[in-house]
């Protein structure tokens, strides 16, 4: 096993539910970080190899004292999955809530920041690490309504791209995972506003990628050796693919009073 201890953040549902499984059920010790302390405590019940810790990453001053609290066993961190991260609602951009965007920002944007910010000097210190960020296809290709979203995993693809870049010259690897659809999370509910018909329609006849997908090409990442780094993994279930490129025709462009 090249690494011990694994930060997760977003463990309390989907990907990072599945990620905190797997990997304590691999032997590593997993820190599972969100904001739901009762899905916290049902997951570590699981498992004496998980710590829960009910922490908001928006929240620049408690995740600067996370290592601090952590119990012995679980301080020395060597692998961040920031995996938390939100999409809210499917408006076009002249619809959308400024709120919901600056939600998106703090969350996808700025907790992967306060996170990062907190564990990587203490990474390059020792020379040994690894940190994982989802991104989404949604940061390379635009849809309709993926306005802020995508954005948001596109600095999350650029990010690690420069990441990786300034800890060249250490053992330090950076990865970026970047799902198309996947199902059975909570993120289209969350999407969605819990709009239970408009996530069965979305997923309804597809066979999208499951977290137990993400988890085990976590784990295979984990596993690869020590001088091999996967920069990029871009998925998508078999069912889905670019959507090319659209034109609209007789398009009017008189003005409106
Ligand atoms: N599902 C997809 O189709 C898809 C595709 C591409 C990329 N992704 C990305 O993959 C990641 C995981 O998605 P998922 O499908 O597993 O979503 P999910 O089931 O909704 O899980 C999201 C996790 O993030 C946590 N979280 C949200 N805001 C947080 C905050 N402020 N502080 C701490 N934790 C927070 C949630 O827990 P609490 O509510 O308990 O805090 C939950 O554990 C996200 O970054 C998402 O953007 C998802």
């Amino acid at each position: 096993m090249n690494y011990k201890t694994v930060l997760v953040t977003g463990a309390s549902a989907g990907f990072g539910l599945a990620t905190a499984r797997l990997l304590a059920n691999n032997g590593y010790k997993v820190i599972a970080l969100a904001r739901r302390e009762d899905k916290l405590k049902e997951l570590s019940s699981l498992s004496d190899n998980i710590y829960p810790v009910a922490m908001d990453v928006t929240d620049a001053k408690a995740v600067e004292t996370l290592v601090s609290s952590l119990p012995d066993g679980f301080k020395d961190i060597d692998v961040i999955v920031n995996n938390a991260g939100l999409a809210l609602g499917v408006e076009k951009a002249q619809e959308c809530s400024l709120e919901n965007w600056k939600t998106m920002v703090d969350t996808n944007v700025l907790g992967v920041l306060n996170v990062t910010h907190t564990i990587l000097p203490s990474l390059v210190k020792k020379n040994k690490g690894f940190i994982i960020n989802l991104g989404s296809t949604a940061g390379s290709w635009p849809y309709v309504g993926g306005n802020v979203y995508g954005a948001t995993k596109a600095f999350v693809e650029q990010f690690s791209r420069n990441l990786r870049t300034d800890v060249q010259g250490s053992a330090i690897k950076v990865t970026v995972i970047k799902p198309g659809l996947c199902s059975d999370t909570e993120f289209s509910y969350v999407r969605l506003n819990g709009d239970e018909k408009k996530v069965n329609d979305l997923y309804s006849g597809t066979k999208s990628i499951l977290p137990e997908d993400i988890a085990n090409t976590i784990l295979w990442l984990l596993n690869n050796p020590a001088h091999v780094n996967v920069n990029e993994i871009e998925m998508m279930p078999v069912c889905q693919a670019y959507g090319g490129l659209k034109v609209v025709k007789d398009l009017d462009f008189t003005e409106k009073k």
